[in-house]
């Protein structure tokens, strides 16, 4: 069977480790993100058969079209990879801005469940050994501050996906939530709308995660034998740990 991934945020990140990953074992592609100059770069860049597309998946009808309009060469997924999405207002809950909280949920569960919705019938028609990695976090099963509603959206994230695998059960589509730990993307320089120094400073005198480490993990997920299907894995650096709780005294 011909093996194709369907990647979100490709542009960047997991993303584009995954297309390059996917692309080094000869998968064909369909590459998703916002930024079509990076999108060009990459299909330049693969030596396997790749198809663009310059998708906001906020877009719901842009979503459905997109897919509609997949050819014949790219049009039976075989991966879904459901990795676009974002962290934004670090700071404490009160003094974030609604816009940002609204765009993490319309990023992170809107957006993933639009693409999800487009992608199912070709999935359920490719039926055995057929994936949905969705890229969850461990800020989805973990609290701490400055998370709120990015560590919400990802718990919708893995809730999603449970329920996901009650429903295709028998179709032969598997869905996992991946949900990595620090890991050094410009996850951080979105987050801070741009600051540099405080991405740098995130990362530096430790060892995150790399792109490539989960590119690695979502392609382990797609090429399992297809009667196995992890349903979720936190994946964490080495020197990443839990704090104790928080206490509030007098
Ligand atoms: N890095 C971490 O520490 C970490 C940890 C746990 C989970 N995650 C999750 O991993 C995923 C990938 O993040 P990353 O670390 O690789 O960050 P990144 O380098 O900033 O990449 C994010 C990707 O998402 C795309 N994206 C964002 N909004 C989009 C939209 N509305 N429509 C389409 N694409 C959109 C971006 O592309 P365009 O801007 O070109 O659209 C970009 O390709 C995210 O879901 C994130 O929440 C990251």
């Amino acid at each position: 069977m011909k093996k194709i991934a369907f990647i979100t945020g490709a542009t960047s990140g997991f993303g584009r480790a995954a297309a390059r990953k996917f692309a080094s074992e000869g998968w064909s592609l369909v590459l998703s993100g916002r930024r079509l100059e990076r999108l060009v770069e990459l299909k330049e860049e693969l030596e396997v058969p790749t198809h663009i597309i310059q998708l906001d998946v906020r877009d719901a009808d842009a979503v459905k079209r997109a897919v509609a309009e997949l050819s014949s060469e790219f049009s039976q997924v075989t991966t879904l990879i459901n990795n676009a999405g974002l962290a934004l207002a670090p700071e404490g809950a009160d003094k974030v801005d609604l816009a940002d909280w609204h765009t993490m949920i319309d990023t992170n569960c809107t957006g993933l469940v639009n693409v999800t919705h487009a992608l199912l019938p070709k999935l359920i028609e490719v039926g055995a050994g057929s994936t949905i990695i969705n890229v969850g976090s461990i800020a989805g099963q973990w609290p701490y501050p400055g998370s709120h509603v990015y560590g919400a959206t990802k718990a919708f994230v893995k809730q999603f996906s449970y329920n996901l695998r009650c429903d295709l059960l028998g179709t032969g589509v598997r869905v996992t939530d991946l949900a990595p730990g620090i890991a050094e993307t410009e996850f951080t320089l979105v987050r801070t709308k741009g600051d540099q120094s405080a991405s740098n400073n995130l990362y530096q005198g430790t060892t995150p995660l790399s792109a490539e480490d989960i590119a690695e993990h979502m392609f382990y997920i797609a090429t399992l034998p297809n009667h196995i299907n992890i349903n979720r894995i936190e994946v964490m650096p080495t020197r990443q740990a839990w704090s104790p709780f928080a206490i509030d005294r007098d």
